[in-house]
């Protein structure tokens, strides 16, 4: 038996972890102290380890009762059947759940819920004013901007909120110009797929959701359609 495993006139290691745990002790205390005030928001919940939690969704306050796990996508998903977010990776990474918070686009798999408190969130289902749908909305359509429509919910919000940034005049990584951010009228093909790089469509319906952005910006988009009748026409002569 190796030395260090013996007791008697040498310290052991049984004796020795228990030296440096009582050493230890006082520095442990402190930062438990320091923890008071988690632990009384731990306190706050219940049996199931769930908190409350209250949400502004849509213009709606809403009290869930969650774990503090829970992201915002779930919370939409499972808990307030706002299932228009979509859950594509899960993982951040193909912007199917984009919501907006505050007017900024968010991949909610990748924000807590409980983090939401104090800020608006607006989904899919909350872009429509009654019948009427938002002009984004009414732009996909009319360009087609979307095939399966998995990934349109997030599409679409993640094009709303990209109108607004071009308005506050934010720049991209593509701006050639730092000094003069594009204006709606002038927002090219470039800019857009770029700023919607963060939204992936595994049908592949990049045309028509870059031309859906054009019309929202007020732009005349290429017609979709005209331009599939036009390459076919030409195939066949
Ligand atoms: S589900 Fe959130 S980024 Fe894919
Ligand atoms: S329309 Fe199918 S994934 Fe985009």
């Amino acid at each position: 038996m190796p030395d260090n495993e013996k007791g008697g006139g040498k310290t052991s290691r049984r004796g020795f972890l228990g030296q440096a745990l009582t050493a230890a002790g006082t520095a442990i205390a402190a930062p438990t102290l320091l923890n008071q005030a988690s632990m009384a928001k731990e306190a706050t919940q219940n049996s199931q380890g769930e908190i409350t939690v209250k949400l502004t969704v849509n213009g709606e306050q809403q009290t869930l009762n969650i774990e503090p796990r829970v992201t915002l996508l779930d919370a939409l998903r499972e808990h307030l059947g706002l299932v228009g977010s979509k859950k594509g990776c899960d993982h951040g990474q193909c912007g199917a759940c984009t919501v907006l918070i505050d007017g900024e686009r968010v991949y909610s798999c990748l924000a807590l819920a409980v983090m939401q408190e104090d800020k608006k969130i607006v989904t899919i289902e909350g872009l429509a004013k009654g019948d009427t749908l938002h002009p984004v909305q009414a732009a996909f359509i009319d360009n087609d901007g979307f095939q399966c429509g998995y990934c349109t919910p997030g599409q679409i919000c993640a094009s709303v909120a990209l109108l607004d940034e071009v308005k506050r005049g934010c720049a991209s990584v593509v701006t050639a110009d730092l000094t003069r951010p594009p204006q709606l009228a002038e927002l090219s093909e470039k800019e857009i797929k770029e700023r919607l790089s963060g939204n992936l469509c595994r049908c592949s319906a990049y045309n028509g959701i870059v031309a859906a952005v054009q019309q929202a910006a007020g732009q005349t988009p290429p017609s979709a359609v005209a331009d599939v009748m036009v390459r076919e026409s030409g195939e066949r002569t």
